[in-house]
């Protein structure tokens, strides 16, 4: 038996060690937390994240091999491997502030691993960090009085939300990285004997730590760069009755291309696509590379382009002002399946429509209570309405956020005449049936296709 100490029970240590602990029935799990509220919702009946197929899991393992504490100390003292999953967010002070990762909270669990040791340990980087950040952490867990010896391997999480329980059953690969010495090839070899338990061992790719410290960092940005790019065409198709559904699916059958990641959107949130391109940009700039960061950063800039975008549409679109009009927003999760709503364009929309006065009401599944208190202050101008029927009651206009599948099925009919006339409804997510709702009687826009109105605009009319 193995005793893996998981610290972090956020959105990537929570769901990870629930797996993992399914999957290693003879290994002790602990996630341990600094945030009782958090780890007292792990051991609830309310999971603090919404996540299919997680509650399932927990249920059946916790108590048994997976255990949630807040008695950090205690735990890393008993441990023999220690994933490290807090978080590292973009840095907001001093240099590389608003590009950095903030490695506050990696530092500080370092030096607590190092105080409560009194074995050697092997450390896991599980959140994303910096490339060579492994080097820091070995000065500082190896500059102890103890003569304790740490070995630093990292193990990347690569997972999405929504499908975080899939993407750890069966992962595409995963990534472990150490270094090349005896002791470093030792701690790499007991990581990889945890996945190999329900991984495919030619699914575990081995590296050095530096490769693997980047390959995170990397697969996002080519992730994001793959949205951005489809999202720039998608501008383009909107002024030339090119539609971007069919720009993707034809440039997606080149299988040098391949079909995923290619729908375009009102632009992506989470909390790693721009937080990790921002690092990757500045890394660049730290090793006096600055035309290959301004080569990653023009990726959250189309991004941040693309959410403007939909608002000025949406603005042209309502006759240049949508001051006291009620917009009902459906979605206000960064993607479907997830309650979190960090970086969410969705979140990005409804504030630049407060700054033009509307009077706005979001409506989302599971997202609502993060979104208010994403929005802090400004939630007070909001109207949360779960119903999404109730939010479109009375409106001007809707505008889908969110891929909730839900959306996709509402009575569009019975909601048209609940609306104020003309009636608008912008998809942000190509999700909707453009032309049956154009049929219906709403004015429609949707993005990189062209627009459906029913009277004379600046925007082409379809033939
Ligand atoms: C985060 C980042 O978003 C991701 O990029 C990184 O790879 C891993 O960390 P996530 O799990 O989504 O992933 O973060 P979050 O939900 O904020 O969870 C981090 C947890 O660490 C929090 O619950 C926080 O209380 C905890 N934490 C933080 C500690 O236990 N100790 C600390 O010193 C700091
Ligand atoms: C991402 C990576 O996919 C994952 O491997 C990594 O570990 C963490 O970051 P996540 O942010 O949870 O995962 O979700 P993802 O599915 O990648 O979506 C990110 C954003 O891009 C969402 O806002 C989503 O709606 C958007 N998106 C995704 C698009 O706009 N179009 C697409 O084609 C795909």
């Amino acid at each position: 038996m193995t005793n893996i100490v998981c610290i972090g029970a956020g959105y990537v240590g929570g769901p990870t060690m629930a797996v993992m602990a399914q999957n290693c029935p003879h290994h002790r799990i602990v996630v341990v937390d600094i945030n009782e509220a958090r780890i007292a919702a792990w051991q609830s009946d309310h999971l603090p994240i919404y996540e299919p197929g997680l509650d399932e899991i927990v249920r059946a393992v916790r108590g048994k091999n997976l255990v949630f504490s807040t008695e950090v100390d205690r735990h890393i003292a008993e441990a023999d491997i220690i994933f490290v999953s807090v978080n590292t967010p973009t840095k907001m002070f001093g240099q590389g502030a608003g590009r950095a990762a903030d490695l506050q909270y990696w530092e500080k669990t370092a030096r607590q691993i190092v105080r409560n040791a009194t074995t050697p340990k092997i450390v896991v980087e599980k959140s994303t960090l910096p490339v060579r950040t492994a080097e820091a952490m070995e000065h500082i867990l190896n500059s102890n009085d103890k003569g304790l010896y740490f070995d630093v391997v990292s193990n990347p999480e690569f997972l999405a939300e929504g499908t975080a329980i899939r993407d750890m059953q069966a992962p595409d690969r995963v990534l472990v990285g150490a270094h090349t010495t005896p002791s470093g090839r030792k701690a790499l070899e007991a990581v990889v004997e945890i996945y190999a338990n329900w991984v495919p061992r030619e699914r575990i790719i081995t590296t050095n730590l530096w490769s693997s410290e980047l390959s995170k960092l990397t697969a996002n940005a080519f992730l994001a760069q793959r949205i951005s790019s489809i999202n720039a065409i998608s501008a383009l198709c909107e002024q030339t009755e090119a539609d971007v559904t069919e720009v993707a699916h034809a440039i997606g059958m080149d299988s040098r291309i391949g079909p995923k990641f290619l729908r375009a959107s009102v632009g992506f949130g989470g909390s790693c696509f721009q937080k990790d391109i921002l690092n990757l940009v500045y890394l660049c700039e730290y090793y006096g590379l600055p035309e290959v960061a301004h080569y990653w950063e023009q990726v959250v800039r189309m991004n941040e382009y693309q959410e403007a975008r939909f608002v000025s549409n949406m603005l042209s679109a309502m006759f240049n002002t949508v001051a006291g009009k009620r917009i009902a927003l459906l979605g206000a999760a960064f993607k479907a399946h997830t309650s979190d709503t960090r970086e969410s364009p969705a979140l990005a929309v409804c504030r630049a429509l407060l700054d033009e006065r509307a009077a706005v009401v979001l409506s989302d599944p599971h997202a609502l209570d993060n979104a208010r208190a994403d929005l802090g202050d400004q939630a007070a101008q909001v109207i949360f309405e779960p119903d999404p029927y109730a939010a479109a009651d009375g409106a001007y206009a809707i505008a889908v956020l969110t891929e909730w599948p839900q959306f996709a099925s509402l009575d569009y009919e019975a909601i048209f005449r609940s609306m104020v006339k003309p009636a608008f409804i912008f998809d942000g997510r190509d999700i909707l049936d453009h032309q049956g709702l154009f049929d219906i009687g709403f004015n429609v826009y949707a993005i990189g296709k062209p627009s459906l109105v029913h009277f004379n605009s600046s925007t082409p009319r379809p033939s």
